[in-house]
């Protein structure tokens, strides 16, 4: 298969780990035969810097030109520190979200069983935990009307859902689900929020095309607590923006590290591939970032265009280097982001020269 990929390595640790994906990547190609292109373009810090857009004009027309995109990580404490600052790198990729109609970010987590005893959750609660999110990502209050009043003692977001924005990514979880344990959970403030009880309704209604598929109702704020007390109930959270936001961060406690966790976001024409971590500004340059969220990024790509057996390789040599502690500190290994990135290369490469059938 022949694919251009749009490599948007961002800012802080985005670089170094991007680095070992393409590397992967490029391993993956030359093993199975194809014909993977690069080619890279900078977003974030990195796209204001270069061109004083956090998302280059340049940068946009690759995405859309390309078959995907491989995204690294943004931000930087420069703007962080300056709240009044008008120009933010987040802004790029809010904005790529929406340009590309990436509607859909699936995270999966799940609880390596080499890793229960690094979660400083403990191991019986979390042992066998394997769920996944699909968060909204290109509507409610990150894209609502904000304002900030002239005197500046107040301050307005806006969330606002459409019934079409709901059913196109529900329609895509229940699909999810009934490939998986066949259960959805709706995560809402429906005891609050105006939009929840839109979400609510219009997930119920949908609800009856999937018959064989469990449908059910949490809170929030209980999910929050759910999700610590008892993560093997979870099978597919399905919940708007900002909640996805919040849940995915703390559910990443029960895989060990969010230094693991990967991220698609989908459209209907557009797909676009990134850790859920942030750009980690105090490790940049340090070579001790776990590459491993992008790399399992960079499967979730391959799995996008039904390369499954691709895919599992690299799945494969992932939950292999972790059980052989060969990997970064986060997760209690010793290496560095470009040794743990040779490993899985010469893993891809030739897989042969170890046994994973006593990991799964
Ligand atoms: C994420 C990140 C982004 C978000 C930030 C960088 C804008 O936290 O992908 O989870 O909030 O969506
Ligand atoms: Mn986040």
């Amino acid at each position: 298969m022949k694919l251009n990929i749009a490599v948007l390595p961002g800012d802080g640790i985005g670089p170094e780990i991007m680095q070992q994906s393409v590397k992967v990547l490029e391993a993956v190609a030359e093993r199975f035969q194809h014909e993977f292109r690069f080619e890279s373009s900078p977003v974030g810090a990195a796209g204001i810097e270069e061109t004083g857009d956090p998302l280059p004009e340049a940068t946009l027309e690759l995405c859309k030109k390309s078959d995907a995109v491989l995204f690294g990580a943004i931000g930087d404490p420069k703007y962080d520190n300056h709240p009044e600052a008008k120009i933010r790198p987040e802004q790029g990729l809010l904005r790529l979200r929406k340009e590309l109609g990436l509607f859909a970010n699936i995270r999966p987590i799940k609880a390596y069983k080499s890793l229960l005893e690094h979660s400083p959750l403990r191991p019986e609660r979390i042992e066998a935990a394997d769920m996944v999110i699909y968060r909204e990502l290109t509507s409610g209050i990150y894209y609502g009307e904000r304002s900030l009043s002239e005197d500046e003692k107040s301050a307005t977001d806006t969330c606002t859902y459409t019934v079409e924005e709901i059913e196109r990514i529900a329609h895509l979880a229940f699909k999810s689900a009934q490939k998986r344990r066949k259960k959805v959970t709706l995560v809402d403030k429906a005891n609050v929020l105006e939009t929840s009880r839109l979400w609510r309704k219009t997930v119920t209604r949908l609800a009856k095309d999937y018959p064989d598929v469990d449908l059910d109702f949490l809170f929030v704020d209980n999910a929050a607590m759910q999700l610590i007390l008892n993560p093997r109930q979870f099978d597919l959270i399905l919940t708007e923006n900002m909640f996805g936001d919040i849940l995915s961060d703390e559910a990443s406690i029960i895989g060990g590290s969010i230094g693991l966790l990967a991220s698609a976001s989908v459209g209907t024409t557009y797909s676009l591939f990134e850790p859920i971590h942030g750009s980690y500004p105090q490790a940049a340059g340090k070579g001790i970032a776990n590459p491993v969220a992008s790399i399992l990024s960079a499967a979730m790509l391959l799995e996008h265009f039904n390369l499954t057996k691709e895919a599992q390789a690299v799945i494969d040599a992932v939950e292999l280097s972790i059980k052989l502690q060969i990997s970064t500190s986060d997760i209690g290994g010793g290496h560095t982001t470009k040794s743990v990135g040779d490993f899985l290369e010469s893993l891809v490469l030739e897989p042969g020269n170890f046994n994973n059938e006593n990991l799964r």
